[in-house]
C-alpha cells in the first residue's frame, strides 16, 4: 500500500520526509519520491525501486526547501517506474495519492481536451491537472483544490502542495487513512502515526469526506461541502516505539519471537489468570441470546477467524458464517436482529473488510472488530475494539497479529461458552488454564528453530508444497501455505486432510513435499491414515505433531517436528509457530525480500 509524508516546516525537510517514508517502507512499495518548494521553485527527485535509490538521487542532486510531500508507491495503475513515480505536477501544483480513482478515465478525457497533457499511465495525475485547472479559473488555492476533490470518486489519501504558497498543503480522505501530525510552528501530514512518530505523538485522524487545510500555525478541518468539522486530537500510543529489527535479521523473525510475550499481554486483556475466569467485556450483544455470529477477513486474519468458528461452535454451540471479505461484501447475508458480526485485521484498514463492516452497519448488526492498531478506521467504526496487544507488526507477512488474533478468539469462545451456560464453571476455569499455557509452551516450541532451519534448507528446493490438517489444523494448513508462498514464492496449497482422496491425490509424488499438522489429538489416527496413502505413493512427509504422536506415527518421514504436548485449546496458537519459521527459513533460503515480498502491501486498503 502507497505511503504518504507532508511537511510544512522550519527546516529543509526533503531528508526528513525520507527517513519518514522509510517507517511506512513495511507497507510495500515499488518505487518512491519526494518534492519541494524551495525560493518559489517546485523541485522533485524520482526513484523506482527502494528508498535507498531516492536517497542517492537526492545525494546528487539535493532538494532544498521547507515545504514538501513525499510518497511511497505500491502501483495500481501504470507499472512501477520512475515516470509514474509520485508526486505528480501540473503547472506549479504537486500532489501525492494512496488509492484508486475510479473515475480517472472519464476525467482524464475531459482533461485532454482542455489541453492538458499527461506524462503518466497513473489515475493520480488527473488530480493534479484538475487543480491545475481550478487555477487557472482564477481561483485561490484551496478553493481550487476543494473544487477538483469534489469531482472525484473512489479511494484516496491526498497531499496537494502549490508553488505559490509556501505555507499551504491541502490533505484529503477518502477510504485510506491520512493523519495530521500538530508540531510547533509546524505541521505534517502522514499515512499513519508511525511515519509521524519522530516529529509529534499529536494526532488528528481525517475521517472518509474529510478534506484538511495544513499551514504552519494552523490546520482547518472540512467536510466536502466546505462546513468546518471538528475532529479527536489524540496523542497516539506506542508510535514513539522505535521500529527496528533488534539484533534480528528482519522484522519477521523480530515478530515471531515476540510471539510469547505478546500472546501473554494479550490474553491478560481478556483472562483473568488468577481466577481462572474470562474478564468481564463491554459488548453490544448478549452472547447468551445470539442466534449466530458472522466474522469476516481477509488472508491470515480470516484464517484466524475459521479457527475461531470451530471454538465457537464447539465450546459456546454458537453457529458461526464466516466468509473472506471480498465475497462477504457482496453476498448480503441475510442477518437476523439476533445477529452478531466480526471483523478481524491487523491494520484495521483491509478495504474488503471495512466494507464487509459496513453492511452489517446497515443491517443493523452490533459489530466487533479485531484489531492491532487502536486508532484504525474498522477499530472506529465498530460498536467495541477488542484489541490484539502485539505491538507494531511491520513484517508484510502475519505472524505474532496471527496468534494474538487467535488468543483473542479463543477468550472470546470460552466468554461466550461461559455466558451461554455451555460450559460449567470448572470447565471455563480448565480452559482459562489451559489457554494460559500458550505463553510458556510458545517459547519452548521456537526453539526448535534451528531443526526447523534445516527441513526449511530442504524445503528450498522443492517448487510445489502441500499442507493438510484436520479440524482447527485445516485453517492452519491454509495459513502454512499462504505463508510459504507469499515470502518464498513457492506454490503452495493448504487441504483438509479428509479431502486428499477427493482430487489432491493425483499431484503426490516425490517433487511436492507434504507437511501435515497432526497434533495427538482425537482425530490424530485419521490423519495418519492419509499420511499412509501419501507414503504409499512415493510423497515425501514432513510431519509437525507432539511427543505422542511421533511415538504412535510408524510412517516414514523426510523429517519431523516434535511439538511438546499442548492443551487442546491452545494447540492452533502453538502449530503456527513451526509452520511460520518454516516459512520464514525457507525464504532466508530462497534469498527473497523476507519483509516486503514482492507485489504484497501490508495493508490492502483498494480492492
Ligand atoms: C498475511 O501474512 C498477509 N500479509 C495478508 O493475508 C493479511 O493477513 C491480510 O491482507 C489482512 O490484513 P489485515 O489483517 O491488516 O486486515
Amino acid at each position: 500500500m502507497c505511503g504518504i509524508v507532508a511537511i510544512v516546516g522550519q527546516t529543509p525537510v526533503a531528508p526528513l520526509i525520507v527517513d519518514a517514508l522509510k517507517r511506512l517502507e513495511y507497507r510495500g512499495y515499488d518505487s518512491a519520491g519526494v518534492a519541494t518548494i524551495d525560493a518559489g521553485a517546485l523541485g522533485r527527485r524520482r526513484a523506482e525501486g527502494k528508498l535507498v535509490n531516492l536517497e542517492k538521487r537526492l545525494g546528487a542532486e539535493p532538494l532544498g526547501g521547507t515545504i514538501g510531500i513525499g510518497h511511497t508507491r505500491w502501483a495500481t495503475h501504470g507499472i512501477p517506474n520512475e515516470t509514474n513515480a509520485h508526486p505528480h505536477f501540473s503547472n506549479g501544483v504537486a500532489i501525492v495519492h494512496n488509492g484508486i480513482i475510479e473515475n480517472f478515465a472519464e476525467l482524464r478525457d475531459e482533461l485532454k481536451k482542455d489541453g492538458y497533457a499527461f506524462t503518466s499511465q497513473t489515475d493520480t495525475e488527473v488530480v493534479a491537472h484538475l487543480v491545475s485547472r481550478e487555477l487557472a479559473k482564477g481561483l485561490p488555492p484551496v478553493e481550487a483544490a476543494h473544487n477538483a476533490l469534489k469531482r472525484l470518486e473512489g479511494a484516496f489519501a491526498l497531499a496537494i502542495m502549490f508553488q505559490n504558497d509556501e505555507d499551504l498543503i491541502v490533505g484529503a480522505r477518502n477510504g485510506p487513512p491520512l493523519a495530521v501530525g500538530h508540531g510547533e510552528g509546524e505541521m505534517f501530514l502522514g499515512s499513519d502515526a508511525i511515519a509521524l512518530a519522530p516529529f509529534t505523538n499529536s494526532i488528528t485522524y481525517l475521517e472518509d469526506g474529510d478534506w484538511a487545510v495544513v499551514r504552519r500555525d494552523k490546520v482547518e478541518i472540512f467536510d466536502m461541502d466546505g462546513k468546518p468539522v471538528q475532529r479527536q486530537r489524540q496523542r497516539s500510543v506506542g508510535t514513539s516505539y522505535m521500529v527496528d529489527k533488534g539484533n534480528h535479521r528482519h522484522f519477521m523473525e523480530k515478530e515471531i519471537h515476540e510471539q510469547p510475550e505478546v500472546i501473554s499481554h494479550t490474553l491478560a486483556h481478556y483472562v483473568d489468570f488468577t481466577t481462572g475466569r474470562t474478564k468481564p467485556l463491554e459488548l453490544p450483544f448478549d452472547f447468551a441470546k445470539l442466534d449466530r455470529i458472522a466474522i469476516s477477513a481477509c488472508g491470515t486474519a480470516y484464517l484466524s477467524g475459521l479457527i475461531g468458528k470451530y471454538w465457537f461452535e464447539r465450546y459456546a454451540r454458537l453457529p458461526v458464517d464466516i466468509d473472506i471479505a471480498s465475497e462477504f461484501r457482496y453476498r448480503e447475508m441475510p442477518l437476523s436482529k439476533k445477529s452478531a458480526a466480526l471483523f478481524i485485521s491487523q491494520s484495521g484498514e483491509t478495504a474488503d473488510t471495512l466494507a464487509s463492516l459496513r453492511y452489517c452497519k446497515g443491517e443493523g448488526v452490533p459489530i466487533g472488530a479485531v484489531v492491532n492498531v487502536r486508532g484504525s478506521t474498522i477499530a472506529r467504526e465498530s460498536d467495541v475494539t477488542l484489541p490484539t496487544l502485539a505491538g507494531p507488526e511491520i513484517g508484510v507477512a502475519s505472524t505474532k497479529a496471527f496468534t494474538c488474533q487467535l488468543s483473542v478468539m479463543a477468550a472470546l469462545a470460552i466468554h461466550a461458552a461461559a455466558a451461554r451456560g455451555t460450559v460449567t464453571e470448572e470447565e471455563e476455569r480448565k480452559l482459562v488454564k489451559d489457554l494460559a499455557e500458550a505463553p510458556r509452551l510458545a517459547n519452548q516450541v521456537l526453539r526448535l528453530d534451528r531443526q526447523i532451519e534445516k527441513v526449511a534448507r530442504e524445503l528450498a528446493h522443492y517448487k510445489h508444497v502441500l499442507y493438510l490438517g484436520r479440524d482447527t489444523n485445516y485453517p492452519l494448513a491454509l495459513e502454512g501455505a499462504l505463508k510459504l508462498k507469499e515470502i518464498s514464492y513457492i506454490h503452495a496449497e493448504g487441504y483438509a486432510a479428509g479431502e486428499l482422496k477427493h482430487g489432491p491425490i493425483a499431484l503426490i509424488d516425490e517433487n511436492m513435499p507434504v507437511i501435515v499438522i497432526a497434533p495427538h489429538d482425537r482425530i490424530f489416527e485419521k490423519t495418519v491414515s492419509n499420511m499412509q496413502e501419501v507414503a504409499a505413493r512415493g510423497g515425501k512427509i514432513i510431519l509437525i505433531t507432539d511427543e505422542k504422536g511421533a511415538e504412535k506415527s510408524t510412517i516414514d518421514t523426510m523429517d519431523t517436528i516434535v511439538l511438546p504436548q499442548v492443551p487442546e485449546i491452545a494447540a492452533p496458537i502453538l502449530y503456527a509457530l513451526p509452520i511460520q519459521m518454516l516459512a520464514y527459513y525457507t525464504a532466508v533460503f530462497m534469498g527473497t525480500d523476507v519483509d516486503q515480498p514482492r507485489n504484497l502491501a501490508k495493508s490492502v486498503t483498494v480492492e
